[in-house]
């Protein structure tokens, strides 16, 4: 069986079998689409009720084979060879049923025969009923399909659509092309502990005031899905952001940065390397109120106070992990950055134009290290993510050497 290597995908079996969540494979195979993937699908009979091979055939521009026989009309050997045209395959969604199959070795239709005759990575996304995923079958199916190298995403927690609330839940969509891609990445963090502080902080003024940080938590949540896809065990410890941590982060949600601190010692004694990518306010008021502070005419005085510096107590450390610093800079980017990096005694610190950056899906980096300066062009900020966990597997590696 072919090896996952350090690569990204250019062509995919969608396989869809039977089950509610079948709808997000559409969304999912215009994602693989957009993103440059070729896609070609295989629908079970079951995963018919559910949705049109019409759409599917439509959003990839492909025909959809849902039957052997069908397929053998196309090709003399479909159920060998359509897997022979990818570089993996994906079963999304994967119902109970289908996952009882593949660990069977069953092939009494065209996507089990294909999946037992493939030489190309299996992926599957489960979608379920919770006590169909709980059950001690399948979970037992799963250990099997586990020591056969098949990798599962998945699933995630929440409400279904049978109206129970609890594990499996197919992963969005998003998610799943993202872990898709990530599979492929090298494995240059594998089993170290990456803690990530991630978002802005939030300071309470008063029961609905406060001061925070524009920050989006792109960056730091991008950097989780890279540490992850680099075979690292991800904590985040996030400030208030709208965005979905990856599933198999992980995530600590906090407000303010004295929060953040608590929950960073509390992770201090697993943590390999930490990557310090939050925009921590820097101040907080002094005296909280606890009741709206009335509206007058006059001027407000707010005595604010410094807040702790969690980069910098975790850098001095006697037994500091890796760490790693940002720095959002409006002016003098290059000499602001090393200054900040000598202060903190950090080996590397990652400089970034706050104003092109922050929000942003893309940022220009520069990296600052004992050696010199490094320049990563502008890229998506994943793409930026994934170059800096390449050097800092590279530094760490280093240092430990
Ligand atoms: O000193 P400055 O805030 O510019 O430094 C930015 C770096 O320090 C970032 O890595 C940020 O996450 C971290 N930081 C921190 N705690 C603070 C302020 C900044 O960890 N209170």
């Amino acid at each position: 069986m072919t090896s996952l290597s350090a690569h990204t995908v250019k062509s995919l079996l969608l396989g869809i079998t039977g089950g509610v969540a079948a709808y997000k494979a559409a969304e999912l195979a215009r994602l693989l689409i957009q993103g440059g993937v070729d896609v070609q699908t295989i629908m079970t009979q079951s995963a018919c009720h559910f949705i049109g091979s019409v759409t599917l055939q439509a959003l990839t521009g492909k025909p959809v084979f849902t039957d052997m026989w069908q397929a053998n009309n196309i090709s003399n050997m479909a159920h060998i060879n359509l897997s022979r045209e990818v570089d993996v395959i994906l079963i999304a969604p994967a119902s109970a049923d289908f996952i009882a199959k593949l660990a069977n070795g069953i092939a009494d239709d065209l996507l089990a025969t294909l999946c037992l005759a493939r030489d190309c990575p299996l992926l599957i996304a489960p979608a379920m009923n919770r006590q169909m995923w709980e059950n001690p079958a399948t979970q037992r199916n799963l250990a099997v399909l586990r020591h056969d190298g098949v990798k599962i995403f998945g699933p995630a927690d929440g409400a279904q659509a049978c109206g129970e609330v609890g594990m499996g839940r197919m992963l969005e969509a998003n998610e799943l092309v993202e872990s898709i891609q990530g599979i492929f990445q090298p494995k240059l963090l594998q089993d170290q502990r990456v803690l990530i502080t991630a978002g802005p902080t939030f300071e309470a003024i008063d029961a609905v005031r406060g001061i925070t940080n524009a920050s989006s938590g792109k960056m730091g949540y991008a950097l989780a899905r890279a540490a992850l896809d680099a075979g690292a065990e991800v904590t985040l410890v996030s400030g208030p952001v709208c965005l979905a941590p990856p599933a198999a982060a992980k995530c600590v949600n906090i407000v303010s940065a004295r929060d953040m601190l608590v929950a960073v010692k509390k992770e201090m004694s697993r943590t390999d390397i930490f990557i310090s990518v939050a925009a921590v306010a820097d101040y907080r008021v002094a005296r909280t109120r606890k009741q709206k502070i009335k509206k007058t005419d006059n001027a407000l005085m707010l005595e604010l106070v410094p807040n702790p510096d969690i980069l910098q107590y975790v850098a001095n450390l006697p037994e500091a992990p890796f760490c790693v610093g940002f720095a959002a800079e409006t002016e003098d980017l290059e000499k602001n950055a090393e200054i900040k990096r000598l202060k903190k005694k950090i080996p590397l610190l990652v400089a970034n134009l706050a104003q092109d950056t922050i929000g942003a899906d893309d940022s220009m980096l520069v990296l600052f290290d004992d050696e010199g300066k490094q320049y990563l062009s502008k890229a998506p900020k994943i793409d930026q993510a994934r170059r800096l966990i390449k050097h800092i597997a590279f530094l760490y590696k280093k240092q430990r050497s």
